[in-house]
């Protein structure tokens, strides 16, 4: 098991104001499997993430990577552990604004002090198509190509499971489907495990099995799910909700990174769109949808994450439920993280944690480099 939790249970606030944002969850992530969890907004999903991840503690209950208990970790271990076994997908992206992409790739190993496994990096970098695009800046990239780019930081380190928190929310359909095929194909060649919260049917179909949560629990689960079982899962849940206000599609926020330089929001270029390959007949929709494409066959290496059609996005036959606000106090960003970085056992921020480094976490990272690129 590549990770598992027994009893999770979150509770926000006390008293009348308390909202109980995970409820005794049992969840277990097998290796190599790709999880797709679904559930309307504010049903947990984040905070579930967050939890899994160490980026929030539970209040009760036990989370375990592999077999280590995180509860059970003091600040340092947890830290490290963080950065050696879990990598972690905001859908702000959360790059360096003032690093390239391939710096912004090898950020967590380089603070860890860990060496760059190049032969794996080019073959996560020319995967996600990202060769000819390693020296731009994150404001120099599209939100496509700088959310391949966080993809990519999270596989550099082959870490034992990856959280991604709605990685492709903030995509266009045809570069959520490459990056979703990426995912996809580097749990099928490379073992990787993936668990990965999304609005979109389309999107979990890539996935191995889908969990779905309401009100913080889990309350089904979908074994190798297709668009159209999906959606009808989410509508029967839907009429059983009492509450109508829930809403289960979410309009994607504006991609503003959280705590780090506004500049860093994706820049104006296009992605590249490789030949679209033939597409199998689907109904006709409006529903930016992509069905996930065909796996190739054993044996073959990683292929660029195969592209979705531009023009006729493939969806099932029922339209999907209209876009809605987002229920309040519902959040697609880090849940509770906390104000300041963890630190590693030499003060150095955590890498994983980027999102919440100081300035002077920056400055003293900038000047290391600096100087490091003066001594070269
Ligand atoms: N830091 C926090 N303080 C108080 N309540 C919180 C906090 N973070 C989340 N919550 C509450 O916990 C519940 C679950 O939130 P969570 O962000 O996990 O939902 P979600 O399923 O990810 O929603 P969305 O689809 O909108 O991203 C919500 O009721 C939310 O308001
Ligand atoms: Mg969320």
């Amino acid at each position: 098991m590549a990770a598992y939790a027994v009893g999770l249970t979150k509770r926000y606030g006390t008293g009348d104001t308390a909202v109980t944002a995970l409820d005794n969850v049992d969840v277990q992530f097998a290796q190599g499997q790709f999880t797709a969890i679904m559930g309307p907004s504010g049903s947990g999903k984040s905070t579930l993430m967050h939890c899994m991840a160490g980026l929030d503690a539970a209040t009760s209950g036990a989370v375990f990577i592999g077999d280590i208990q995180l509860n059970a970790l003091d600040d340092r271990r947890l830290t490290r552990l963080r950065r050696d076994r879990i990598g972690f997908i905001f859908q702000a992206y959360n790059l360096v604004p003032t690093l390239t992409a391939l710096e912004n790739i090898t950020l967590p190993s380089d603070i860890a002090g860990h060496p760059i496994d190049e032969q794996w990096l080019s073959a996560v970098v020319d995967t996600l198509g990202l060769r000819d695009r390693l020296k731009h800046r994150p404001t120099e990239l599209s939100g496509g190509q700088q959310q391949r780019v966080a993809c990519a930081r999270a596989l550099a380190g082959r870490p034992a499971i990856i959280f991604a928190d709605e990685p492709t929310g903030n995509l266009d359909s045809r570069t959520g489907a490459e990056v979703l095929s990426f995912l996809r194909e580097s749990v099928r060649r490379t073992g990787q495990t993936i668990a990965m919260v999304t609005h979109d049917p389309s999107a979990a179909a890539y996935a191995d099995r889908v969990l779905f949560l309401a009100d913080g629990r889990i309350v089904d689960e979908m074994v190798n799910p297709n668009a159209e079982a999906v959606l009808e899962r989410m509508k029967a849940f839907e009429a059983d909700i009492p509450h109508p206000e829930v809403v289960w599609a979410d309009p994607a926020p504006a991609p503003v990174p959280v705590g780090v330089d506004p500049t860093a929001v994706p820049g104006p270029a296009p992605v590249p769109a490789p030949p679209a390959p033939p597409t199998p007949p689907t109904p006709p929709s409006t529903a930016p949808v992509i069905p996930p494409p065909p796996i190739a066959p054993p044996g073959t290496p990683i292929a660029p994450a195969a592209p979705a059609p531009a023009t006729a996005p493939a969806v099932p036959p029922t339209p999907p439920p209209a876009p809605a606000p987002a229920a309040p106090g519902s959040s697609n960003g880090p849940v509770g993280a906390a104000s300041a970085a963890a630190r590693t056992a030499d003060g150095a921020p955590d890498p994983i944690d980027m999102a919440n480094w100081t300035d002077a976490d920056w400055d003293a990272w900038l000047a290391r480099k600096q100087s490091e690129a003066g001594g070269a």
